[in-house]
């Protein structure tokens, strides 16, 4: 019988980095996908993304203690790295980096990555510091891994655009390609903090993209950008959500919206302690049941 196959995972940036070289050597393209671990449908999906344009994938798994806030739930994050290796060596993945707090954060870390227009608004204004931690984070892991290109989630949006602008403002030599948002049959976004609803929650959580659809077909209708802001947020309260905010950006930069340029609206709205996010682009074609 066959020995069922492994996924190779690494735990030392001195192991990840000769893997990769190794590849890049042999002229193969690599592909990354960074995450947290506890992975789902949307993870694998990526990986699956990455395979399309690159010959080899790195998926790295890392609870960042540094994108956490103090009252967050960095301590009871799921940590289940058997499993997920299982379904990252199904979804194509070739090697997995998982390496320790200490590996990651053992020397003094006297520097820092930060993207200042972004870091305040939107979800960085309800988590003050989680930006800069994502994005040191990334920084950190694109330097270790030395990968072509890496792919990220666009649900969450505000996290991809301060990676892209990372990238470009640091002339870091790496491709970013954002994927599409994985959804559950009622549109649900997957997330890994899904599982924190109680079932009353869960039947509710799927307002949330509702919500974003509706906006996007107002939108399109001509109803004003205030207007839609506040419908969202009174739709959303009115079914239990706490909402930090309902916003229509320009889809660029996440600056204020403009007239002749791609638009999105952003929500995160909090159900009992679970705190959820989602998007959807704004203009032709955006408003796409699940
Ligand atoms: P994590 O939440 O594990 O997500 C890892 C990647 O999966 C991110 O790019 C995220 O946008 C993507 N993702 C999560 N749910 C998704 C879904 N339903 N559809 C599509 N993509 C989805 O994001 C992080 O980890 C961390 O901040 C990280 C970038 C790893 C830095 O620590």
């Amino acid at each position: 019988m066959n020995k069922p196959r492994e996924l190779l995972t690494v735990h030392s940036i001195a192991e990840i980095r000769a893997l990769v070289r190794g590849f890049q050597r042999d002229g193969l393209r690599v592909g990354f996908v960074p995450t947290m671990g506890n992975l789902h449908a949307g993870h694998y999906a990526l990986v699956e993304l990455a395979r399309e344009h690159a010959d080899r994938v790195v998926a790295s798994v890392f609870v960042n203690p540094s994108q956490f806030g103090p009252l967050e739930d960095y301590s009871r994050y799921p940590r289940t790295l058997a499993a997920d290796q299982a379904g990252l060596l199904a979804a194509g993945c070739d090697v997995l980096f998982a390496p320790s707090v200490e590996e990651m954060y053992g020397v003094p870390q006297s520097a820092e990555v930060v993207v200042p227009d972004l870091v305040d608004i939107l979800c960085g204004a309800f988590r003050p510091g989680h930006f800069q931690g994502v994005a040191t984070v990334v920084a950190k892991l694109f330097n270790i891994v030395g990968a072509d290109v890496a792919v990220f989630g666009r649900k969450d949006y505000q996290q991809f655009i301060v990676i892209q602008q990372m990238v470009a403002a640091l002339n870091m030599p790496i491709e970013i390609v954002g994927a599409p948002t994985c959804r559950d049959h009622d549109g649900l976004a997957m997330s890994s903090r899904n599982q924190y609803l109680n079932a009353t929650e869960r039947q509710v959580a799927p307002m949330i993209y509702q919500t974003l659809l509706a906006i996007a077909r107002r939108f399109g209708d001509g109803e004003s950008v205030t207007s839609l802001e506040a419908y969202g947020v009174a739709q959303l309260t009115q079914v239990g959500f706490t909402v930090d905010y309902v916003s229509i950006r320009n889809a660029q930069d996440l600056s204020a919206p403009l007239v002749d340029q791609p638009g999105i609206v952003l929500i995160a709205a909090r159900l009992g302690s679970t705190r959820l996010i989602d998007n959807q682009p704004l203009g032709s074609g955006a408003a796409v049941a699940p």
